[in-house]
This record gives structure tokens, C-alpha cells and sequence, in this order.
């Protein structure tokens, strides 16, 4: 038996990086997995992956600043599995790498409408779900931008920013509720986005080496056991916290 058996998990973003370790992690400790992401393709092939290992999972093509398709991905989760014990909202973009007065309003819009409008809008109707059946865990994929400032990522940084004061508020509001809400702040990850920001920028990756003090990037995997660890009751006590996961990062000074 799993320690994950019987839960169902939610997890947005999870066709790819940090989402896709995660659909993995919980899959191998018997948990049931809705994968929601845009591109159908990578979403099918990472429900194959997990089913490949013995997993259970099933795709929601889903784009979390559209409050229809959000909605429609809670119903379609309740409808296959019966309940959400667990939401990951990870789905995140991060922009161009530009510095502040040469970002245009498209690139605003697109940033704070997945990262900070679609973390609301997913917890919004998570949130509806976990009242009717009496509980549940939220996790919000926050980022080491979203405590402090990052340059050339500001309005990504703000946008995570957002997703922090969007868990400590939630928190609060649904804590007689029986309903965990914690934000994840993850420093640099190895991911398919990492690998973008690296090809964008010659010379980045020792720059970034050199700002963690662990001298090495994290894995998507070390995530995801952060995130397993906030869902079970083993963090029972813990609501409206942020968790820094950066190798040191963001701590040295
Ligand atoms: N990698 C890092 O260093 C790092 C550090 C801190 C925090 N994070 C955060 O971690 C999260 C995952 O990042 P990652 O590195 O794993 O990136 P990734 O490999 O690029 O994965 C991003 C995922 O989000 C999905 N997505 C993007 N926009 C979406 C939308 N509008 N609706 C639904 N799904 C959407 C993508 O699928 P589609 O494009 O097909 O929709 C993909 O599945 C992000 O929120 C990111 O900000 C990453």
C-alpha cells in the first residue's frame, strides 16, 4: 500500500517539469492523478508514463486562466475519481526575461493571468469541491521570486508575489473548514522551462550556479517530495506557510 492510496490529486502543469515529477511521485504511492495542461500531447503522453510505472491518471486539456475550463476540470475530476483530496496548482509562465520598461501589456497580461489570476481561479472551485466532501489540501506553486526581488523576472516575481498573499488569505478563510492551503517556493529547478530561460541567455547557467549556495540546480523530484510531504497529515499543523526550496538560495546574503 502507497501512503497516497485511495487520494486523488489535482495538479496543474503536470505534463511537464516540476507537474510531470509530481504526477510520478504520487502515482507510485497509489494516488489517483488528474493531469491539467494546454498542449493535449504532452498531456497524454505524461498519463501514459504514469500508467506505464502501474499508475492511475487521467488528462483534463485545460487552460487555468480560463475560468470555464477551470471549472469544467474540477467537474471532470469529481466525475472520474469522486473527489479532489489534493490540488498542486503548479501551472506557471515566466516570461521573456526582459527589464521592466521594455515588458509590453501582452507580456503582463499573459504572466498574471496563468500565474496569479489561474492559481485563483483553481483554488476558487477546488475550494467549492473540498467544502462538499468535508476537507483537502491546496499547495500553490509559488517560486524563490515570490519572496524577494529577481531581475529581468519582475513581473513574473510579482505575479508569484500574488500567489503568496493568495494562500495566506485563503488560508485563514477556510481554516475552520478543514482545508490546508500552503505555497511552495521553489529556487532553480531543472525543468524544460529552466532549459528555455538557458538556451535564451549565453553564459546564464554558471551565472545562476553561482547565486545558490549549494552550487547545484534542484530536481523536479526534490519537489515533488516537498509537495507529497505538505499533503499528508505528517504537516497536519501547517496552513498559510511558505516553503523556500532553494539549495540555500535566497538565504545567504
Ligand atoms: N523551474 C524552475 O526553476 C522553477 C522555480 C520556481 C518555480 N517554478 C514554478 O514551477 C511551475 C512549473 O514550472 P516548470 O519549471 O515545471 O515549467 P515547465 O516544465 O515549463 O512546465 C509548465 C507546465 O505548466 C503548463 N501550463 C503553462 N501555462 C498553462 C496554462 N495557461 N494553463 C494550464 N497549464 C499551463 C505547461 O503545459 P502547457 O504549456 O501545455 O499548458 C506545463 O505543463 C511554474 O509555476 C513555475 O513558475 C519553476
Amino acid at each position: 500500500m502507497g501512503k497516497m492510496q485511495g487520494k486523488v490529486i489535482l495538479i496543474t502543469g503536470g505534463s511537464s517539469g516540476i507537474g510531470k515529477a509530481t504526477a510520478k511521485a504520487f502515482a507510485l504511492e497509489g494516488a489517483k492523478v488528474v493531469i491539467a495542461s494546454r498542449g493535449e500531447e504532452r498531456g497524454k503522453d505524461a498519463v501514459r508514463e504514469i500508467k506505464a510505472i502501474g499508475g492511475e491518471a487521467f488528462f483534463v486539456r485545460t487552460d487555468v486562466s480560463q475560468e470555464d475550463q477551470v471549472k469544467n476540470l474540477v467537474e471532470m475530476a469529481v466525475s472520474e475519481y469522486g473527489r479532489v483530496d489534493f490540488a498542486f496548482n503548479n501551472a506557471g509562465v515566466e516570461g521573456q526575461g526582459a527589464r521592466l520598461a521594455k515588458e509590453t501589456m501582452e507580456m503582463w497580461n499573459a504572466i498574471m493571468d496563468i500565474n496569479l489570476k489561474g492559481v485563483w481561479l483553481c483554488m476558487k472551485y477546488e475550494i467549492v469541491q473540498m467544502l462538499k466532501q468535508g476537507g483537502g489540501v491546496i499547495i500553490n506553486n509559488s517560486s524563490s521570486p515570490g519572496l524577494g526581488g529577481a531581475p529581468r523576472l519582475t513581473i513574473y516575481s510579482a505575479s508569484k508575489h500574488g500567489v503568496v498573499g493568495l494562500t495566506k488569505g485563503a488560508a485563514l478563510e477556510y481554516i475552520a473548514d478543514n482545508i490546508r492551503i500552503n505555497a511552495l517556493c521553489p529556487g532553480i529547478i531543472k525543468t524544460p522551462m529552466h532549459d528555455k530561460r538557458l538556451s535564451i541567455t549565453p553564459g546564464l547557467e554558471k551565472i545562476m550556479l553561482s547565486m545558490i549556495p549549494m552550487r547545484k540546480f534542484g530536481k523536479p523530484e526534490e519537489v515533488a517530495a516537498a509537495v507529497m510531504w505538505m499533503c499528508s497529515d505528517d504537516a497536519s499543523y501547517m496552513t498559510g506557510s511558505t516553503i523556500l526550496l532553494g539549495g540555500g538560495q535566497a538565504v545567504s546574503v
